[in-house]
């Protein structure tokens, strides 16, 4: 290739494309060092022309008509950071047809659309990158799909969503409830007015289905991945597992035994000694269990204009040096696994499950009979006074059950005369070696 120059089209100019010129601009140097070749931002996409900006750029750059950037002959690649989903879709089909290379930081797009997407590129033989979709600043995605090549990986478990780790680390940290920390955390710019795709795990749950379909190499779906999030847990929760010797997070759980495959988010009770439980605020971290490696950790900045930027600017970085090598769209490893999914009596875990119960003889009996009809044995039992002292509280962490037990154990307890309210049940991980 004969070319010094390549001419990208960068779609938004929000907080990722502002920090994406910035590093364009301000790293140019390294980036001609790194690739042989300039980088030039040639058309920029906004909505709204007029908008006062963070960064000066030229004014006839900008547009707000996608297909002047889609559509041009000059430019090699877009960089898609205006989020959303049907109509960006459309965006992206349209520039792969062109055969321009894309990279994206759209999660909900990728978790969705992904497969379509990919599948175009490797036809028209493009690039496709979207490393910032997952875990901004963190190179997780490149690490899943090129340092772990040779392994066979088992488990990933990722602290995704900054929002739902934020909150939870301050009720934990300052026994504040959950409500007082969502309106702190709205106030700070950390939550959105409308926290719905956070706090219910949403946002976590396709950035789980993009780990998991490149972990597994199973074509993962967003249907595939059974979601729950944090907007019922208390702070009792939270103090009581904290007693126990856990911290609350919710926890993107994807797990492989014998090619059947798990895949959920759901609030967990992480063991103080597994390193999920350390990571406080808006920091995300993917732990990835190896067959042959063992135990891995990925941390740091889950968004930020700069740190998403760095993914972005960094895979565009890679798509330069594919057009280099004239390599461009053959690094796509499609889903070649079968995907199985595993029933509920093969999901295995160990839960932490609070209740009240009349304070009277035989009481443990009869919890204890419904456990151990349904094969699940106890960790730790703790006991306390209830309220007026006629009741009492029992927290249980049991030891690995299936879910499918579990359901039939929470039926029975909430049949059962002695108990008379269920207050929850939440999965544990970590406190054992894997
Ligand atoms: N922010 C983060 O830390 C972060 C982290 C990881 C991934 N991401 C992903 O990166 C993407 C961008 O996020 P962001 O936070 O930078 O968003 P943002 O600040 O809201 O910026 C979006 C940009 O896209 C433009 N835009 C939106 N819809 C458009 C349309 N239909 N046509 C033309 N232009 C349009 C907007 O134009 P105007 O400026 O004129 O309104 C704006 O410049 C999203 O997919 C997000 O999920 C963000």
């Amino acid at each position: 290739m004969s070319r010094r120059k390549v001419n990208v089209g960068l779609m938004g100019l929000g907080t990722v494309g502002t920090g994406v010129v910035r590093i364009i601009q301000g790293h140019q140097e390294d980036l001609i060092k790194q690739t042989g070749m300039e980088i030039e931002i040639k058309r920029i996409l906004v909505k709204d022309i007029n908008k006062q900006r963070k960064i000066t750029v030229d004014p006839a750059m900008v547009t707000s008509d996608p297909y002047e950037v889609i559509r041009d002959p000059e430019i090699d690649v877009i960089v898609e950071v205006i989020g959303g989903i049907e109509t960006t879709r459309e965006y992206i089909l349209e520039a792969l047809e062109q055969g321009k290379h894309v990279v994206t930081a759209n999660k909900d797009l990728m978790a969705l659309h992904g497969a379509e997407i990919l599948k175009k590129a490797e036809e028209k033989g493009c690039d496709i990158f979207y490393e910032a979709s997952v875990a901004g600043g963190i190179p997780i995605l490149r690490a899943l799909v090129e340092g772990f090549s040779s392994d066979r990986i088992t488990r990933m478990m990722g602290i995704v969503n900054g929002t739902t780790n934020y909150i939870l680390s301050k009720m934990s940290e300052e026994g504040a409830s959950y409500e007082e920390v969502l309106k702190e955390a709205q106030e700070l710019g950390y939550a959105e007015a409308d926290p719905t795709a956070d706090v219910e795990g949403h946002d976590a749950a396709r950035k789980m289905a993009i780990l998991s379909t490149l972990g597994f190499h199973v074509d993962m779906n967003l249907d595939d991945v059974s979601c729950k999030g944090i907007s019922e847990v208390t702070q009792e929760d939270i103090q009581l597992g904290k007693k126990l010797g856990y911290e609350m997070k919710l926890l993107g759980i994807a797990r492989r035994d014998d090619d059947m495959i798990e895949v959920s988010v759901e609030p967990t009770m992480v063991h103080h000694t597994h390193p999920l439980a350390s990571i406080k605020g808006v920091f995300n971290a993917v732990y990835v269990y190896g067959e042959a490696v063992g135990e891995t950790m990925f941390y740091g900045p889950g968004a930020g204009e700069l740190p998403t930027a760095t993914a972005v600017v960094s895979d565009l970085v890679t798509v330069v040096k594919n057009m280099k090598l004239g390599v461009n769209g053959r690094g796509i490893v499609a889903p070649y696994k079968e995907k199985q999914l595993k029933n509920d009596d093969q999901i295995m875990s160990k839960y932490f499950m609070r209740f009240i119960v009349r304070d009277e003889r035989g009481v443990l009996a009869k919890i204890t009979q419904i456990l151990a009809d349904q094969d699940v044995s106890l960790e730790q039992v703790l006991q306390q006074p209830y309220n007026s002292g006629k009741k009492a509280e029992i927290i249980l962490v049991t030891h690995e059950a299936s879910r499918k037990n579990m359901d039939t154990v929470v039926k029975q307890f909430a049949e059962l005369d002695v108990i008379t309210e269920i207050k929850s049940i939440y999965r544990v991980e970590g406190g054992e070696k894997l």
